[in-house]
C-alpha cells in the first residue's frame, strides 16, 4: 500500500463519531468548486507576502471576520480582492495542491474544477500562468493522490460577451487541458442568454457547457441556460423547484444539479439548514449532488457540506449513498470510469 494511501485510511480510522467516519470515508466525487474558492486565508496571507501585495486586513481572524455575506454580490466583492495575491504559476500551483490534499483527505476520488482566467488576465497575469500553474498541481495529484480531474473555464457573466469571445481565443492553445465551459459571477441581471452566441462557439470548438442558474436567480435562467445555452450540467439550481415544468424538462433531459448547501447558506440564499429544499429536490427525482462551492470562504469542504445536511435534515444512509453514487453519474468522466467508481463506492457501503 503507498504513502498516500495509508495516511488517509489512518485519517478515516480516526474518526470517532460513525456518521462523520461514513461521509469522509465514503467514495464521492465533487463536481463544483472554484479553485479560487479554496484559497485559505494562511495561503492568502503567505501569498501577499511573497508577492508584496498590499491586503485590507492585518491578521487572519480579522479575514476570517469579514467573511460575512449577506448575498452572493457581498461574497463575490470579497472573492475577487482575495484573488489580487495569485500573481505566479507557483501561486496557482500551491493552491490548487493544497485543494487535492483535502480531496484526498476526504477520500473525493474525482473533481470537476472551475477557474475564472478573466479574474487574471483582467489584472495582468496571462492565461499560460494561470493554467500551468494549476495543471502542474493536476498532475502531481493524479500520481500522489490517484484523484482525476477536468477543468472547466467560466467566464464571468458581469463582463461582456465579447470579454468571453477573448478568453475562448486566449485558451486555444491550452484547449486539450479544458474540459467544458461555464458561467459564473453576480447572476441578477446577467441572464445566460447574454451569453448565447459565446456558449455557441464554445460548444462549435467541441467543450462541453455547464452555467451556474437558479441561485438566486429566477427559474427562468435555468430555462435559458438548458434552451439557449444547451448545457449538460446545471450549478445551483435550487430554485427550480419554483416552476413544476421546469422540475419536469430537468428529468426529462436527465440533467444533474450541483447542489453546495454550505454555500447557500452563507450567501441567504436559505435562511438556515434546516430551511434548505435538498431533500425536495431529492424526493422531485432530480440528480442532485453535494459540493463545496468555494469552500475556504464558506466553512467546509465536500464532506463538510454532506455533514450539515445530513445533520440539519436527517439524512439517512440512503440519502447519502444516492448523493455519491449521484457525483459520479453527473460527471463527465467515461461509463467505464464512472462504473468503476460507482464500483469502490458499493464496495465501500458494503463493507462499512
Ligand atoms: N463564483 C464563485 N462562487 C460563485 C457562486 N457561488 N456563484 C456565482 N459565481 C461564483
Ligand atoms: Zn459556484
Amino acid at each position: 500500500m503507498d504513502e498516500a494511501l495509508s495516511a488517509q485510511e489512518s485519517i478515516f480510522l480516526n474518526i470517532k463519531d460513525p456518521l462523520h467516519r461514513f461521509i469522509h470515508g465514503i467514495p464521492k466525487a465533487e463536481l463544483h468548486v472554484h479553485i479560487e474558492g479554496t484559497l485559505e486565508p494562511k495561503l492568502m496571507f503567505d501569498l501577499a507576502k511573497r508577492n508584496n501585495v498590499a491586503l485590507k486586513y492585518k491578521t487572519i481572524d480579522e479575514v476570517k471576520e469579514a467573511y460575512q455575506f449577506h448575498n452572493l454580490q457581498s461574497f463575490l466583492d470579497i472573492y475577487y480582492e482575495g484573488a489580487n495575491v495569485l500573481i505566479t504559476e507557483q501561486d496557482f500551483f500551491d493552491m490548487t495542491l493544497s485543494y487535492l490534499q483535502k480531496l484526498n483527505e476526504q477520500n473525493v476520488l474525482h473533481a470537476e474544477i472551475f477557474f475564472d482566467p478573466q479574474t487574471h488576465t483582467e489584472r495582468g497575469v496571462s492565461f499560460d500562468t494561470v493554467i500551468s500553474g494549476i495543471n502542474k498541481a493536476l498532475d502531481i495529484g493524479r500520481e500522489k493522490y490517484k484523484v482525476s480531474t477536468k477543468l472547466i473555464m467560466c467566464f464571468l457573466r458581469h463582463l461582456s460577451e465579447e470579454s468571453a469571445f477573448e478568453i475562448l481565443e486566449e485558451a486555444k492553445p491550452f484547449k486539450n487541458l479544458i474540459h467544458a465551459v461555464g458561467l459564473d459571477s453576480s447572476e441578477l441581471g446577467n441572464p445566460p442568454s447574454k451569453f448565447l452566441n459565446v456558449f455557441k462557439a464554445a460548444s462549435d470548438l467541441g467543450y462541453v457547457s455547464v452555467a451556474h442558474a437558479g441561485e438566486e436567480g429566477p427559474p427562468e435562467y435555468i430555462w435559458e441556460a438548458i434552451e439557449k445555452l444547451r448545457i449538460k450540467r446545471i450549478d445551483h439550481g435550487v430554485r427550480c423547484l419554483e416552476d413544476l415544468n421546469l422540475i419536469c424538462e430537468l428529468i426529462t433531459r436527465q440533467i444533474p444539479l450541483t447542489v453546495c448547501p454550505l454555500s447557500n447558506i452563507k450567501l441567504a440564499v436559505f435562511n438556515d439548514m434546516k430551511s434548505h429544499n435538498i431533500k425536495e429536490l431529492m424526493k422531485a427525482g432530480l440528480i442532485v449532488t453535494v459540493n463545496s462551492d468555494d469552500p475556504a470562504y464558506f466553512g467546509g469542504y465536500v464532506a463538510e457540506n454532506y455533514l450539515a445536511v445530513c445533520e440539519a435534515l436527517q439524512l439517512s444512509k440512503d440519502d447519502i449513498y444516492t448523493l455519491a453514487k449521484n457525483s459520479f453519474l453527473a460527471s463527465f468522466l467515461s461509463e467505464d470510469e464512472k462504473n468503476n467508481y460507482i464500483n469502490r463506492l458499493d464496495n465501500f457501503v458494503n463493507s462499512f
